[in-house]
């Protein structure tokens, strides 16, 4: 390049950088990160795990950063009482999703509950969601229904006794059980129906191919010029709550945020902040007793909060609670081999073990008579 065109993109970058920086702060917009780079913004700073990667840079600039990533401004909250700000006091500004490919593939082009945009079709089947499916009283009445369900487990498990055990499907075919029980009457597995059981199976595949899209993000959802590359994965967002957009402008922690921004709530960032938690890393798992999620300062997000979140969570709580109280009270667990588990994350929305869990089991002996007459 010749000098003078060389000297001429130079003060023409220097006085982008200069301007956007003096524009940043007479808007009172959060911290971001210098620099900012043209067309792609931040995204070079993007590597996988992406809520590890987040959390990094969130320790470094605060809890409340804006990033650029492509053509989307994207606030990044990492600490309890920012989340609680989005989602308290702009609980219906935030309510809205951000209009991602994988939204328009598995949400139906949005029309889906998880994907749909805050409106008259998210609140039509979120009531039904909430009142025909997932209410306390629908909950109760199908108390005896998840109890079978979780006999017929032990059932199965007792006569597995001593062989490995898949733990991650063993949990997969109670849940789809129940879930279609409590939807169609009809269960997929354990049945004498192979049929049936072969459906559950491809279902069960193709579940896990959805976990693991939902938690990828896609270049074209930065870069639309890049969208033609399809479902290219950049990175798993892991345990990063679902995206929310604002659909006005708002203030969080004192920074304005504009409308259309989008919400990362990097909630594997506050599970594992010393601030917030001590010794965050040990297994520690008295820590959360008498915890209520985020009724503690919003602390503990594990379902989202307001009115975005998981209208699931009675039936998630009260499947978790006797699934693996029943199955720690009856049997005992061990290793396949000496060596102890690998826990290295795999990708996905749930945050997988990149390598599945493989356990043995063995009914307790003074669970043995009892679970003889089951
Ligand atoms: C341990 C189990 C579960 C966990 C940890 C969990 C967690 C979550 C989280 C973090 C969100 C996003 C919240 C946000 O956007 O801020 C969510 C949304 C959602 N969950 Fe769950 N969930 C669980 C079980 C369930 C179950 C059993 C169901 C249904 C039977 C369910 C249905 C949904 C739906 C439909 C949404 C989207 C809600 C909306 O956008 O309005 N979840 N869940």
């Amino acid at each position: 390049m010749e000098v003078p065109y060389l000297f001429i993109s130079l003060i023409l970058i220097a006085s982008y950088l200069f301007t956007s920086h003096f524009r940043r702060r007479s808007a009172n917009l959060p911290p971001t990160i210098f620099p900012s780079l043209p067309i792609i913004g931040h995204l070079y700073l993007i590597k996988p795990p992406l809520y590890r990667t987040l959390a990094k840079i969130s320790a470094k600039y605060g809890p409340i950063l804006q990033l650029q990533l492509g053509f989307r401004r994207v606030l990044v909250v990492s600490s309890p009482s920012a989340a609680e700000e989005c989602f308290t006091k702009n609980d219906i500004v935030f309510a809205n999703r951000p209009k991602m490919l994988f939204g328009k593939i598995i949400g139906v082009n949005y029309t889906s509950l998880a994907w749909s945009p805050y409106g008259d079709n998210w609140r039509n089947l979120r009531r039904i969601a909430s009142i025909e499916i997932l209410s306390i009283h629908r909950l109760n009445e199908f108390h005896d229904m998840r109890v079978d369900e979780t006999r017929l487990l032990i059932r199965k498990l007792m006569t597995a006794c001593s062989s490995p055990v898949t733990v991650k499907f063993m949990f997969y075919e109670l849940t789809l059980n129940v879930m279609m029980r409590m939807i169609s009457g009809k269960r997929y597995f354990g049945g004498d129906n192979p049929e049936l059981e072969e459906e559950g199976k491809r279902f069960r595949d193709m579940l896990d191919e959805t976990f693991v899209l939902a938690g990828a993000s896609n270049v074209g959802d930065y870069l639309p010029v890049l969208s033609w590359l399809g479902t290219l994965r950049m990175y798993p967002a892991g345990p990063l709550l679902v995206p929310h957009e604002a659909s006005s402008d708002c203030v969080v922690g004192g920074y304005n945020i504009p409308r259309g921004t989008m919400l990362i709530v990097n909630q594997w960032a506050i599970h594992h902040d010393p601030k917030v938690w001590d010794e965050p890393e040990r297994f520690k798992p008295e820590r959360f007793e008498g915890l209520e999620g985020t009724r503690d300062g919003f602390k503990l997000l594990p379902f989202g909060s307001g009115r975005r979140s998981c209208p699931g969570e009675g039936l998630a709580i009260r499947m978790v609670g006797m699934t693996l109280g029943s199955i720690i009270q009856c049997f005992n667990w061990e290793r396949m081999s000496e060596e102890m588990v690998d826990m290295t994350e795999g990708h996905g929305l749930t945050m997988p073990k990149a390598i599945p869990l493989l356990a043995k089991c063995k009914p307790r002996l003074e669970m043995k008579n009892l679970l003889s007459g089951l």
